[in-house]
C-alpha cells in the first residue's frame, strides 16, 4: 500500500459494509411483515425494525463517505492522514453510539422523528463525532499543501452535513414543542441533506471517480463540478418547499416548493450526462469495470430514482394524492439507492483493489454483485410503484378504507419481498468480493 493511512478509509469500509448487511436483514423483516402480518409479532414489531432499518441507512453511508473522504483526501493531496488515531477513535465511538441507539430502539426507547430516532446524548456523541472526522479531514488537506476543487466541494459537502445536523437537535432544548414548527426545522436537515450537501459529496466522489477511472482532464471535470453545484443551490435550498404543502405553513409553498423542486433533477441529469460523457471520451476503458459498473450505476440509478421519481410527485397537484404513499417509499428506496448506496460502493470497488495494488475486485463476483442490486431495487421500486398507484387511487380518490386498500395490495408487497431477496443476495456477493482477496497490507 503506497499510504500507510489508507487503513483509515478501509476500516471504515468494512464498517460501513456490515452495517449494510445489517440494514437489509432488517429490511427483510418488515418487507416479510408487510406480506405475513404475523410474522415476528410482539417480538420484533413493525415499528422497531423499520426504525433501525433507516437509522443503520444513515449511519453506514455516512461511515462509507467518511471513508471514501480520507481515501479521496490522501490520494488527491498525496499525504498520509493527519490523525490516524483521531480517525481510529472517531470511528469506534460511531459504531459503538450507532449500536446503543439499536439497542435502545429494541428496549422500545425512541424520540420518535423519523430517521432523528436517537436520545439526545446520542445525537450530541455524533456531534462530536463529526466535528472530529471533518477537522482531520481539514487537516490533512492543509498538511498536503493544496486544495484541488474535488477537496473544495467535498469538504463544503462534509461542513455542510454538520451544520445541518444541527437543527436535529432543536426539539431537545424545547424549541420546538409545535409540530409545525418542530417539522419544519426536521426537513432542515433531512432534505437538505439529501437534496443539498450530500449532493456535493456525491458530486466530488464521482469527480474523483471519474478522474483515476478516466484520465480524464481535470480542468475539464471541474467546469462540470461548478455547474452541478451551481444547480444543487439553486434548486435544493428553496426545493424544501416541497415538503412544506401539508403541514401547516403559508400556501406559498405550493408555488416555491412546486417550481424550485421541479428544477432538482438538473444537477442529478448534470451528474448523468458528466458521468458517461467523460467515460466515453477516455476512450480506454480502466481494468477495473466493476469499478466502473458502480461509477456509471451511481449516475444513472440517482438520476432515476431522485430526479424521475422524485420529479413524478412533487406538484403539490400531485403530491395531494400521493403524500405518504408507497410512491413516497418508491422514490425513497430508488434514490437513497442510487444516489448514495451506489456512490459509496463506487468507492469501495475501486480503493479496495487498488490499495491492494491490484487492478480490481474478483472481477465476476463483483459484477454478479452489481447485477443483483440492480435488478433487486429496480424489482422493489416497481412494485412499490405499482402499490401506491393502487392506494393512491383507492384510498385517497375512492376514499376507501386503509386496511382494505392494504389488503388489494398483497401481490405487490410479495413482489417487493422477492426482489429484497435478490438485493440481499446481492450484498452477499460485493461482501465476498470485498474480503476474498484479504486485508490490504502497509508495503
Ligand atoms: C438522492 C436524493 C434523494 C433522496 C435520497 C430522497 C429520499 C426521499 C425520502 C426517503 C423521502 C421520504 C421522506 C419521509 O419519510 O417522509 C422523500 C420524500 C420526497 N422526495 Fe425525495 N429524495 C431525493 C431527491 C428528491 C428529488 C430530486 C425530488 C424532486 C424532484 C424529490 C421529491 C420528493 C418528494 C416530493 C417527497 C415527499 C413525498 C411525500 O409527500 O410523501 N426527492 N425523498
Ligand atoms: C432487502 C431489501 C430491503 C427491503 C425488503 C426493504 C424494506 C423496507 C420497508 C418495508 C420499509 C418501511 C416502509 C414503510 O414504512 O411502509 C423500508 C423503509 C425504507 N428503506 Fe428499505 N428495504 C430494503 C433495502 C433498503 C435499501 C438498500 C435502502 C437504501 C439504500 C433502503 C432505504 C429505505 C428508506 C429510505 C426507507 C424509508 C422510506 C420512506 O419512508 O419512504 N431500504 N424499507
Ligand atoms: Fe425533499
Amino acid at each position: 500500500m503506497k499510504y500507510q493511512s489508507h487503513t483509515v478509509a478501509y476500516y471504515h469500509f468494512v464498517a460501513a459494509l456490515l452495517l449494510l448487511a445489517l440494514q437489509v436483514v432488517a429490511g427483510l423483516v418488515i418487507g416479510a411483515q408487510y406480506v405475513f402480518p404475523d410474522f415476528l409479532y410482539q417480538t420484533l414489531d413493525f415499528n422497531t425494525v423499520r426504525t433501525i432499518h433507516i437509522n443503520l441507512l444513515i449511519v453506514w453511508i455516512l461511515i462509507g463517505f467518511m471513508g471514501a473522504s480520507y481515501y479521496l483526501v490522501v490520494e488527491e493531496s498525496e499525504t498520509e492522514v493527519w490523525s490516524p488515531m483521531l480517525a481510529h477513535i472517531h470511528l469506534v465511538a460511531f459504531v459503538l453510539g450507532g449500536v446503543a441507539a439499536i439497542v435502545g430502539y429494541l428496549l422500545g426507547y425512541t424520540d420518535g422523528r423519523e430517521f432523528l430516532e436517537q436520545p439526545f446524548i446520542i445525537k450530541v456523541a455524533i456531534a462530536l463525532v463529526v466535528v472530529a472526522f471533518v477537522v482531520n479531514v481539514i487537516m490533512t488537506i492543509i498538511k498536503g499543501g493544496r486544495w484541488t476543487s474535488v477537496e473544495v466541494v467535498l469538504v463544503l459537502g462534509l461542513v455542510g452535513a454538520a451544520l445541518f445536523f444541527l437543527p436535529a437537535l432543536g426539539n431537545h432544548v424545547g424549541a420546538l414543542d409545535n409540530l409545525s414548527v418542530d417539522k419544519y426545522f426536521w426537513w432542515w436537515t433531512v432534505h437538505l441533506w439529501v437534496e443539498g450537501v450530500w449532493e456535493l459529496i456525491m458530486g466530488a466522489l464521482l469527480s474523483f471517480l471519474l478522474l483515476k477511472l478516466t484520465g480524464v482532464d481535470r480542468e475539464v471535470l471541474e467546469k462540470w463540478l461548478y455547474v452541478i453545484v451551481g444547480l444543487v443551490f439553486f434548486s435544493g435550498i428553496l426545493g424544501t418547499g416541497h415538503h412544506y404543502y401539508w403541514e401547516g405553513y403559508p400556501s406559498y409553498w405550493l408555488w416555491i416548493g412546486g417550481i424550485m423542486s421541479a428544477a432538482e433533477p438538473f444537477a442529478f441529469l448534470g451528474m448523468t450526462i458528466y458521468a458517461f460523457s467523460m467515460l466515453e471520451k477516455a476512450g480506454r476503458a480502466h481494468p477495473n469495470r466493476a469499478a466502473i459498473y458502480f461509477t456509471l450505476g451511481c449516475a444513472l440509478f440517482a438520476f432515476l430514482g431522485a430526479g424521475v421519481w422524485g420529479l413524478m410527485h412533487t406538484l403539490p397537484q400531485v403530491n395531494k394524492w400521493t403524500h405518504g404513499s408507497q410512491i413516497t417509499a418508491s422514490h425513497g428506496h430508488l434514490a437513497f439507492f442510487g444516489a448514495y448506496a451506489m456512490i459509496n460502493l463506487a468507492m469501495m470497488t475501486y480503493a479496495i483493489p487498488a490499495m491492494q495494488g491490484r487492478e480490481g475486485f474478483n472481477k465476476r463476483t463483483a459484477l454478479i454483485a452489481f447485477w443483483l442490486m440492480a435488478i433487486g431495487m429496480t424489482d422493489m421500486t416497481l412494485a412499490l410503484f405499482g402499490a401506491g398507484v393502487v392506494q393512491s387511487f383507492m384510498e385517497r380518490y375512492n376514499h376507501m378504507p386503509f386496511m382494505d386498500v392494504q389488503n388489494q395490495m398483497w401481490l405487490f408487497y410479495a413482489v417487493r419481498l422477492a426482489g429484497g431477496v435478490i438485493f440481499a443476495v446481492g450484498v452477499g456477493y460485493f461482501i465476498k468480493a470485498f474480503f476474498e482477496r484479504g486485508v490490504p497490507r502497509a508495503a
